[in-house]
């Protein structure tokens, strides 16, 4: 019964609100990350979680139990929760071992079975191999294993991490995405991840709220995120996106000045004329040299290649679609090649295209 809830969690500093009436519930063993720009109030939201700051509004609560409100917070060493901060802090006096043992002695656990879970564990994270070393003689990689061991080890209801793979280098804090996923694939423990990388956040999550200016814009699983997004700043953090000035007419789009209309996969059942906005992904538009024909009937416009860029894995185009002043990104496949003025044609998958606010 780890059910966490967050209820019109709000922090102020002075007039400042850096959280800003989040609601958010995790299931049990659920994966959920807290992604956004750096001061959005992240950090400030986890550890309102952990019991380190106080709410000003709002609540937390734990398995139907309020653990945080105003003037009323559990202390964190009750909660049974574990924090890992960005500095990983793994005690550098201490071996592997003791640093993994340590929660659990300060549980009173018998010595047998204090040694059989560190064992257990660090056989997990791939470090039974150097459980005498101390900290200095560990790699970044291998200092996070440990204090993921440790965190994990103790069996918390609730797991928190905050930019824990922000110290490492590109390639290992890759490997290290992968490695926490597959740690709480074996034990479903309830994660809030806090972090301003997509990549990480989506590799990683169940659901990723995403957080702009304290509050939670949108709150969904990672291909609903880049696939829906219902915002603008959705839309635009995760992954790139071209944004379009369009009309809904009764229940259809119409692209300004390209003389389209395509039916949407979300229509408004209210008819009527307004304008919207429209998120379209840079690799959903199709490029053609020639005007399509394609069986499906996707609306096509001609335009003329702007600029491109080679990216190794695509290219990168910009195109100006002809009757309309909008340069839109355009992603193709690394053999097809087009010159900059070429006169080529694209095409919109209308089930690619998401009305954003
Ligand atoms: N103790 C504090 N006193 C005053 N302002 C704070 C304090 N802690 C955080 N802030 C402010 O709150 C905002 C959100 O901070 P934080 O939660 O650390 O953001 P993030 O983790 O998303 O980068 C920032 O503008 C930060 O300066
Ligand atoms: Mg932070």
């Amino acid at each position: 019964m780890s059910r966490l809830s967050l209820r019109g969690l709000t922090k102020d500093y002075g007039e400042l609100t850096v959280v800003d009436r989040i609601d958010l519930t995790l299931t049990e063993g659920e994966f959920v990350s807290l992604l956004g720009p750096s001061g959005c109030g992240k950090t400030t939201t986890l550890r309102m979680i952990a019991g380190f700051v106080e709410p000003t509004a709002g609540a937390v609560e734990m398995a139907g139990k309020v653990i945080s409100s105003p003037g009323s917070v559990l202390p964190p060493e009750r909660r049974g929760m574990s924090m890992i901060f960005q500095s990983y802090a793994i005690w550098p006096n201490m071996t592997v071992q003791e640093n993994v043992a340590f929660g659990l002695k300060l549980r009173k656990l018998s010595a047998e079975e204090v040694r059989r879970r560190v064992g257990q564990i660090l056989e997990v994270v791939q470090m039974g191999h150097l459980a005498g070393r101390y900290p200095a003689e560990l790699s970044g990689g291998q200092q996070q294993r440990v204090a993921l061991a440790r965190a994990i080890v103790v069996k918390p209801a609730v797991l928190l991490l905050d930019e824990p793979l922000s110290n490492l280098d590109a390639n290992l804090r890759e490997e290290m995405r992968f490695e926490i996923r597959r740690l709480h694939d074996e034990f479903r423990i309830t994660t809030v991840y806090v972090t301003h990388d997509q990549a990480e956040a989506m590799a990683t999550s169940d659901r990723i709220a995403v957080m702009n200016a304290g509050r939670i814009e949108q709150v969904d699983a990672p291909h609903l995120l880049y696939t829906r997004p219902r915002t603008r700043f959705v839309a635009g953090f995760i992954g790139r996106t071209n944004l379009l000035e369009a009309r809904m007419e009764n229940g259809e789009i119409g692209l300004d000045g390209f003389g389209l209309k395509v039916a949407p996969t979300n229509p408004e059942p209210n008819g009527g004329t307004r304008p919207v906005l429209l998120s379209v992904r840079p690799q959903s538009i199709g490029l053609h040299r020639n005007r399509p024909s394609g069986p499906d009937g996707r609306p096509a416009v001609p335009g003329i290649v702007a600029q491109r860029v080679f990216l190794g894995e695509t290219w990168d185009y910009v195109v100006q679609p002809q009757g309309n002043g909008a340069r839109l990104r355009v992603t193709a496949p690394p053999l097809q090649v087009h010159e900059v003025g070429e006169a080529v044609w694209i095409d919109f998958d209308p089930r690619q295209i998401a009305i954003v606010e």
